[in-house]
């Protein structure tokens, strides 16, 4: 597939595509250009401190030399409230990124001018469900969607990206991805850098064709393997850019990393090697700075980084370094023997490796000043999981060549008995990853929740070496399982009843219905 897709194919194209893909008795009716801004009219009153209009639509960038590249965009701006609540990424398709304050109630009036259904999903964050962008609230082309929500989470890197059924990854691929920051007052008092010196990047591997299009061969395009593995672009890009590059004060510096891309994982290393300070997680701050060889990041998960240049000398060029972990793509990485005879067939350009890539680079070049990395960062409750905890299992399985969970793959409506959930209710999941056909990591994520990470059982050798890269004390909303591995989460259900999904996060098996409903009443 070439973006903007629709060059290629047809509205009606696209939108049978996307009922075959979403099951076509559970949307069918329900895809003219509706709105719920009606119903938003019967809610009880809502008066935002903080409106903002988003606009999913396509346009052309030069990201490469030459020709212009096909994009989709998210277009934002302020329409009440602070200025700086949207701040927009010149020249680049990734963004706005929003910036907004704990209790604050924000409403955003979203119209979908991209030739597919869509709709936004606000990752990480907790909201009711009728905010949360299901794909059965999916609008179709023209249409508009209206999200009124208090933003409960506290500070951290959170995210916003499509989540039609079945379209999701071709959306994000096509540029559709932007970081939502909170920001607290817990936050404020740890008095991290700020302003120029707090930076935030998203990474994204792609892959052009010879006159500069993006090519996303996923769900639909990608062939057998492709489908089974996820895709795997050619070259990684810094906030849609080939990559970045900073003029830095010998200071000390906040970095804010999303790994937006559908299936990559990627291992966050320093060119000179020098170790790296983790200060956050998906969910924000960690209780205190952790020392760590290099950072890994799985697709949706979001890493906070203090990179001090303080001891530099004038004139230095450090780099951080994007070094792709290739499960599933040729070079196999530690994976080798173990799937290496079962992926070295039917392998398209769906699966061609992407080098590691510097993606910032920062030149030390102006005076600094010492700023004291905080022992302390933030308040984290202990991970202990309370006696009698409901615990669950959730198997990570293949069959006919798709992935599923329990067995079963995404139904628009369906919730399993397993999968219904009290209100108020902690428990303990277990995601194990046994299959044995074919053995790949996969990002778990669950909506509607901030979790803690209990305990990872039976990491390979070999992969064990990875553990020491993982945020794993802090919170997390999407947490890679590897290969062989059951990982433990607790997760409160606390805050709204409703339905909610959880899935995998490699947009290719999402898509394919690597994904179900829970239900919290
Ligand atoms: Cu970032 Cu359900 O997704
Ligand atoms: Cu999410
Ligand atoms: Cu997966």
């Amino acid at each position: 597939m070439i973006y903007p897709p629709v060059r290629r194919m047809s509205v009606d194209a696209q939108r049978r595509n996307f009922l075959r893909a979403a099951g076509a008795v559970a949307v069918a009716g329900a895809l003219p250009p509706w709105s719920n801004m009606a119903a938003a009219a019967t809610r009880e009153e809502f008066t935002p401190d903080v409106e903002i209009e988003l606009v999913a639509r396509p346009d052309e960038l030069q990201i490469l030399p030459g020709r212009t590249t096909g994009v989709w965009h998210y277009a934002g701006r302020v329409l009440k409230g602070p200025a700086d609540a949207v701040q927009t990424i010149a020249g680049s398709y990734a963004g706005p990124i929003f910036r907004l304050k704990t209790g604050q109630k924000v409403r955003i009036r979203f119209k979908n001018q991209i030739p597919q259904p869509s709709i936004v999903h606000w990752h990480g964050l907790i909201v009711p469900e009728q905010m949360d962008g299901h794909p059965r609230h999916a609008v179709a082309p023209g249409g508009e969607y209206l999200y009124e929500f208090e933003v409960r989470n506290r500070a951290g890197t959170y995210w916003f990206h499509p989540h039609p059924h079945g379209l999701t990854g071709t959306q994000v691929y096509g540029g559709l991805a932007g970081l939502f920051i909170v920001s607290d007052d817990e936050e404020s008092a740890a008095q991290l850098p700020s302003g120029e010196r707090d930076i935030s990047i998203v990474l994204a591997d792609r892959t052009f064709d010879a006159a500069n299009q993006l090519v996303y061969e996923g769900a639909m395009g990608g062939g057998m393997m492709g489908g089974m593995t996820g895709f795997f672009g050619e070259r990684i890009l810094a906030n849609g850019r080939p990559s970045l590059s900073f003029p830095a004060a010998a200071g000390a510096y906040r970095l804010r990393l999303l790994n937006g891309s559908n299936s990559r994982i990627y291992r966050i290393v320093r060119s000179d090697r020098k170790p790296l300070v983790a200060i956050g997680a998906d969910g924000g701050l960690l209780a205190a700075p952790e020392t760590k060889p290099f950072v890994v990041l799985g697709p949706a998960e979001r890493a906070e980084l203090w990179i001090d240049f303080h001891d530099e000398s004038a004139g230095s060029r450090i780099a951080l370094v994007a070094e792709p972990l290739d499960f599933g793509g040729p070079g196999m990485g530690m994976m080798g023997g173990m799937m290496g005879g079962m992926m070295g067939q039917g392998r398209g350009r769906a699966t061609q490796p992407a080098a590691p890539q510097p993606f910032a680079l920062f030149t030390v070049s102006r005076n600094g000043d010492r700023q004291v990395l905080p022992p302390r960062l933030s308040e984290l409750a202990p991970i202990i999981a309370p006696q009698g905890t409901q615990r669950r299992e959730f198997a990570i399985t293949l069959g006919r060549m798709r992935w599923g969970i329990n067995g079963r793959t995404f139904e628009m409506n369906g919730v399993a008995p397993d999968e219904e959930i009290r209100f108020g209710e902690t428990e303990v999941w277990e995601f194990s990853n046994r299959t044995s056909m074919m053995a790949m990591p996969h990002p778990m994520h669950v909506h509607a929740v901030q979790f803690r990470v209990l305990e990872r059982i039976g990491t390979p050798s070999g992969l064990d070496g990875l553990r020491s890269g993982f945020l794993d004390s802090g919170l997390k909303d999407t947490v890679l399982v590897l290969p062989g591995e059951r990982v433990r989460v607790l997760l409160s259900f606390k805050d709204y009843r409703g339905l909610f999904l959880y899935h995998c996060h490699n947009l290719v098996h999402e898509d394919m219905g690597m994904m179900r409903n829970f239900r919290v009443t």
